[in-house]
């Protein structure tokens, strides 16, 4: 049954934070980022750059960018991640724990998704790095697909569940995992099962879309993003763990800009982005659940409480009056469809 949308007109939330997000550089983290920065005080930064972000260094000196970025009079804190290799030595990991900027490591199975093609191929030669993590409690923050091209593109993540996250969580017990934009039961019930090192972050495209909206009416390219899209079953299963109250689920928006040419292609990128409205795309998804008293927990106190970090201050208030997402937007000096591209949104930020 569905339950009956609240009379909630406006709505006041402790300021929330995009546990992960991908900002780009140059001119399209020039554009991007001011975005994000309106709605959210912090976003854990991805690092898949081309070339990657793998040291400390290379972390502060993009963080130098995201800053020099913001345009004046907006605060906003980026919190930076690392991009693990199979090349990166303890030191690293002593180093960035150091920094007090960066907050995280991200594991991309080498080939999984975009600019992953320097990612890990085989975990196991990471054990000194993932012992050093364990031992710092610098979290690790996982794409969990598979690549192997004998599973279905379906079932990546459940496989990737199996087959290696199971075995980490039992090698390395106190390491702190967070498991990227889930998409399945699998995922969901995993998470709940497992013990408090252990979360996930959620995006608003996959608590608003099943697999169907990739072929609604012909071939989507703008829903395409990874994880896919899965079934309907699996939708329900992320808004249920996000509304749950649980502290392990939190939001991530993985809004990921590529140019519209670049996504209607031949062989089109991975991607979705969501930072134009994504507060307010969150607060559609837990409306339509009749759980809008449950999203600030999850956009604003399970993240930061899991990243040992304080919350946030102050307020942002949404209200329930409907806007019209352009159908093109201009980022980078290229065109970007963004997501709802000539539809409404149920919510807005109030100004
Ligand atoms: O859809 C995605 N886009 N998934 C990812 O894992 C990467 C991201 C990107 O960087 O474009
Ligand atoms: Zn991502």
């Amino acid at each position: 049954m569905t339950p009956p949308e609240s009379t909630v007109q406006r709505l006041v939330i402790t300021r929330p934070d995009d546990w992960h997000l991908h900002l780009r550089d140059g001119a399209m983290l020039r554009d991007v980022l001011p975005d994000t920065a309106s709605r959210f005080g912090r976003a854990i930064v991805m690092p898949n750059l081309a070339p990657p972000v793998v040291t400390t260094a290379q972390a502060q000196a993009y963080r130098e960018r995201i800053l020099a970025a913001l345009p004046a009079g907006m605060r906003f804190e980026p919190l930076m991640t690392l991009y693990l290799t199979e090349d990166t030595a303890p030191a690293e990991i002593e180093r960035a724990r150091a920094s007090g900027f960066v907050h995280g490591v991200k594991l991309y199975p080498a080939n999984a998704t975009t600019n992953s093609q320097a990612g890990v191929a085989d975990l196991r030669r990471c054990g000194s790095v993932l012992e050093a993590m364990q031992r710092l409690g610098l979290p690790l923050l996982v794409h969990g697909e598979v690549t192997d091209p004998d599973v279905d593109v379906f079932d990546r993540e459940a496989v990737f569940i199996e087959r290696h996250l199971e075995p980490l969580v039992r090698d390395f017990p106190r390491l702190r995992i967070v498991l990227e934009h889930i998409t399945t039961t699998v995922a969901a019930q995993f998470v709940h099962a497992a013990s408090d090192n252990i979360a996930a972050t959620i995006t608003a495209h996959h608590l608003l879309l099943n697999r169907n909206a990739l072929f609604a009416g012909g071939l989507r390219p703008h829903h395409y993003c990874l994880p896919v899209l899965k079934r309907e079953m699996h939708r329900q299963a992320l808004v249920a763990a996000a509304i749950s109250g649980s502290p392990k689920f939190f939001l991530g928006t993985d809004s990921a800009p590529h140019p519209k040419h670049a996504k209607e292609s031949g062989c089109g990128c991975a991607g979705i982005y969501t930072a134009h409205a994504a507060i307010e795309l969150y607060a559609e998804a837990f409306d339509r659940a009749g759980a809008l008293d449950r999203l600030e927990g999850f956009s604003s106190f399970h993240g930061p409480d899991f990243y040992r970090l304080p919350r946030n201050s102050d307020t942002i208030a949404l209200e329930r009056i409907a806007f019209q997402v352009p159908d093109i937007i201009e980022k980078g000096g290229d065109t970007l469809v963004p997501f709802r591209s000539g539809e409404s949104i149920a919510w807005r930020i109030a100004r």
